[in-house]
């Protein structure tokens, strides 16, 4: 290991203790939705890897390869099983597998990697058949799937290890693969299985120990002024080789062929002469080695292809980070870069040693890698066949390009800290006003769906849902816009949820808050509910605010109704208070002043404790959720409670009940431990030293900007504090208990197991309502890391 990783691991895993670094622009769900057990759920008992899926709507049903089996679900239900075939090794294949040393229960099994659709009744289905892929046909006829029977070789098709990433496309009757071809996964290709195979050329400056992420069509032939053809592009990650760096580092790449291409005649015999590719970039806020393509999506503009985006997810190269980001490319750029932009080409700088420099001669007509079009025909050339070799031996030696493909918007769409994203759909919503939103919903490697969308350039996360109950990461995700579903893969099963749950918002100003474009408020019901819904709400009936969060329109609502409570001098009350947003402080206010956590008060994610209550304690306290969107700051009572004197202790008169009995139980509720042990808050000693810099971490701090100076002596460093674009949580969230305070609440969660009440006896503590602190608004905790994960890199192949 060179002395820099060392360096970099040293400084790295330093930062990573450091506690307190602001990390404010990170995007916040706005609601957190734990896993229920009414999420439609599917698998079969001893079946695991539920990881390719096949959408096809027009068959009403969603096509699922598991390890060893290949379900037809129903589209509707995926919990819904219309067939099954099971496609197991032999015993035979399982033994040779097991002799070249591999896994017998683990990788010696036929992993379904491949479904793609033929034609309307049939598809093409590929496994890794115990490290010896194998293709087949398979129909679904009747209700009934079924394997042909007509095995084909699938090396090339399908990889041999199970655990490889890698992507393929159907296109016509071609099929599209990026994978290894070979037993030990160390010969990667670009192969078209086709009447005319083509494949990639075995070099390193074509592939470099590349990691397959994705392939898409865009047929970039339709209304082409330049006779163009079109296009499969494919991403991946590979080692770079245009940086000078002492050690290994992978960068994310973009390549594309053309469809038309039938390779060459003598250079390039059967290899493709139309594959580019370029760097792409996706830079994150914190200096670090290039972000790794994890997940690509297209969203297809029907009219122009110019306009198709495709959506990227990216996470950290070094494990020491834990921020992901998605970007976002249109077409059109990645074309520009691939149609005109300048060539990389090799240097001998040294014995042995190659730099990659921009090339500055002559390039040959027809130019290298670009599609049979009108240029090459009006030369003569119809083919690729009939390229010169001039044209051809350019190309081979030079697939790279000078620039990199940016981001549309200049950076991420979106930064996360916290679990790392897996996988990417978009849909495209038609809101009320007629105008077109992009809704990401993006997988993570826990087993949530983020669902976000950006307004003007601010990214919004509307909410976080929980899709499995353990944390498995998300390994595989289909949308379907016409059913409204979203069907999620992983190692355990399947999922489905819909787009959107507009009923989950239980007030005009929680629906408008919510700014899902999918959801609108409706007067005449009352209700938040699907903007898609049939019929339609007339104009005026249904309103939604997207871009400004304006609840102005929301009938006014009756302020809420005060609990009456009674209170007994020496106990310790919990006045509950759940918000309905991450984004949201809460405020809690007694008699015009505004209460902070002490050794009197202790604000936590479920309310307030009062403790040890005098009969100073009386009075009318009310929690105020404060949320900021767009700036601007919403404030509603979300409870409010009147503490009275025991009327025992104090006049001796009857037990007095609550106003509003549905809010829970009331102070007569029989002495004893807390009614809901469940959510007890902690005592004020466990309080989280919020805001106190410890002189540890100061030391810590130090120590990390020497880390980064001594960085930056050497690499290049990305600028702090780029705008992301993002809901900015703290910005204007004051200080105190309220910005910490969605965190405390799970550091509740977690230690309500150790909690002892030491002081008072534990029949002291009356709760005034039946505390449900696991409510709807869980969040999940984001570890409070390092602000630096890794380092810079060169990029100046500019200065030899
Ligand atoms: C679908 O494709 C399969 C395999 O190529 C072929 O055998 C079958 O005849 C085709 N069916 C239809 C309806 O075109
Ligand atoms: C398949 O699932 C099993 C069980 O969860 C897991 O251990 C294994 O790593 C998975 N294999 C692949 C190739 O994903």
């Amino acid at each position: 290991m060179s002395l820099l990783s060392v360096l970099s691991i040293v400084c790295g895993l330093m930062l990573h203790v450091s506690h307190g670094a602001p990390n404010t622009h990170y995007c916040v769900p706005r609601r957190t939705v734990p896993y229920h057990s009414e999420l439609k759920l599917f698998r079969e008992e001893g079946i695991f890897n539920y990881s390719t899926m096949l959408m096809r709507e027009d068959l009403g049903v969603l096509l699922l390869g598991a390890r060893e089996a290949v379900y037809a679900l129903d589209v509707d239900d995926v919990s819904v099983r219309k067939s099954a075939v099971y496609w197991r090794v032999t015993e035979e294949k399982q033994r040779e597998c097991t002799y070249k040393g591999k896994n017998a229960e683990v990788e010696c099994r036929n992993y379904i990697r491949t479904l793609h659709r033929v034609n309307d009744t049939t598809m093409y289905v590929c496994g890794t058949n115990a490290f010896s892929p194998i293709c087949d046909y398979m129909t679904f006829v009747t209700g009934q799937l079924r394997l042909e029977g007509r095995p084909e070789e699938g090396k090339g098709k399908c990889p041999f290890d199970p655990f490889q990433r890698y992507s393929s496309l159907m296109v016509g009757n071609d099929l599209y693969s990026a994978t290894s071809i070979n037993f030990l996964g160390s010969e990667p290709v670009v192969l078209r299985s086709s009447d005319l195979a083509l494949r990639t050329e075995f070099k390193s400056s074509w592939l470099s120990e590349p990691n397959f992420i994705y392939m898409d069509f865009v047929g970039e032939s339709f209304d082409s002024p330049d006779g163009d053809d079109d296009k499969v592009y494919m991403f991946f990650s590979e080692n770079a080789m245009e940086y000078d760096f002492y050690s290994k580092v992978a960068v994310s790449r973009v390549a594309r062929v053309c469809k038309g291409d039938m390779g060459g005649q003598r250079t390039l015999q059967r290899k493709w002469t139309t594959f580019l590719k370029a760097r792409l970039d996706c830079s994150l806020p914190e200096p670090s080695l290039p972000p790794i393509v994890q997940d690509v999506f297209l969203l297809k503009d029907e009219q122009d292809w110019r306009k198709s985006v495709f959506y990227a997810v990216f996470t950290p190269q070094s494990s020491l980070s834990q921020v992901s980001a998605v970007c976002a490319y249109h077409v059109s750029d990645i074309r520009n870069i691939f149609n005109e932009g300048k060539f990389k080409t090799p240097v001998a700088v040294e014995t042995s040693h190659v730099k990659w420099v921009m090339y500055t001669g002559e390039v040959p007509v027809p130019r290298p890698g670009a599609c049979i079009n009108t240029v090459a025909r009006n030369l003569g050339m119809n083919r690729s066949l009939d390229l010169p070799d001039k044209t051809l031996q350019f190309i081979r030696d030079r697939p790279l390009m000078e620039e990199a493909v940016r981001p549309l918007t200049g950076g991420p769409l979106l930064v996360k800290r916290g679990a790392l994203l897996t996988r990417i759909v978009v849909d495209s919503v038609m809101a009320l006003d007629g105008r077109r939103h992009t809704v990401m919903f993006i997988g993570t490697e826990n087993g949530y769906v983020q669902k976000a969308v950006n307004y003007a350039g601010e990214m919004f996360i509307i909410e976080e849902i929980q899709l499995y109950e353990n944390p498995v990461p998300i390994s595989a995700l289909r949308l379907s816009a016409r059913k409204g579903q979203l069907y999620a893969g992983s190692e355990f099963g399947v999922t489905q949820m819909p787009l959107s749950n507009c009923s989950r918002y239980d007030s005009c100003v929680d629906c408008i808050l919510a700014r899902d474009p999918y959801c609108s408020w409706v007067f005449a019901t009352q209700g938040c509910s699907s903007v898609h819904g049939s019929p339609p709400p007339p104009p005026g009936a249904a309103i939604q605010s997207l871009e400004e969060g304006d609840v102005t329109q929301c009938p006014r609502i009756d302020p809420a109704a005060a609990v009456d409570f009674t209170l007994v001098p020496g106990n310790n009350i919990q006045l509950p208070c759940q918000l309905h947003s991450n984004l949201a402080r809460v405020l809690w206010r007694f008699a015009d002043r505004t209460l902070r956590s002490g050794k009197k008060y202790y604000i936590y994610g479920g309310g307030l404790l009062i403790l040890g209550a005098t009969e100073t304690d009386v009075g009318r306290y009310s929690c105020d959720s404060v949320e900021l969107i767009n700036g601007r700051a919403y404030n509603r009572t979300v409870a409010v409670y009147r503490l009275r004197l025991d009327p025992g202790a104090a006049a001796g008169a009857g037990g007095m009940t609550p106003s509003n009995s549905t809010a829970g139980p009331s102070a007569a509720s029989p002495p004893g431990p807390a009614p809901n042990s469940e959510d007890p808050p902690p005592p004020p000693e466990n309080q989280s030293d919020t805001g106190k810099m410890t002189r540890l971490e100061v030391a810590v701090a130090l120590l990390a900007l020497l880390c980064l100076g001594l960085m930056g002596v050497i690499f290049w460093t990305w600028t702090h504090g780029r705008t992301m674009g993002c809901f900015k949580m703290e910005k204007g969230a004051g200080e105190g208990d309220g910005k910490r305070q969605p965190a405390e609440y799970v550091h509740i969660r977690n230690r309500t197991s150790e909690i002892k009440f030491l002081g008072p006896q534990p029949n002291n503590n009356h709760s005034a309502v039946d505390f449900k602190g696991n409510g709807e608004h869980r969040f999940t905790p984001m570890a409070n890391i390092s602000s630096l994960d890794g380092l810079g890199y060169i990029n100046d192949e500019s200065e030899i």
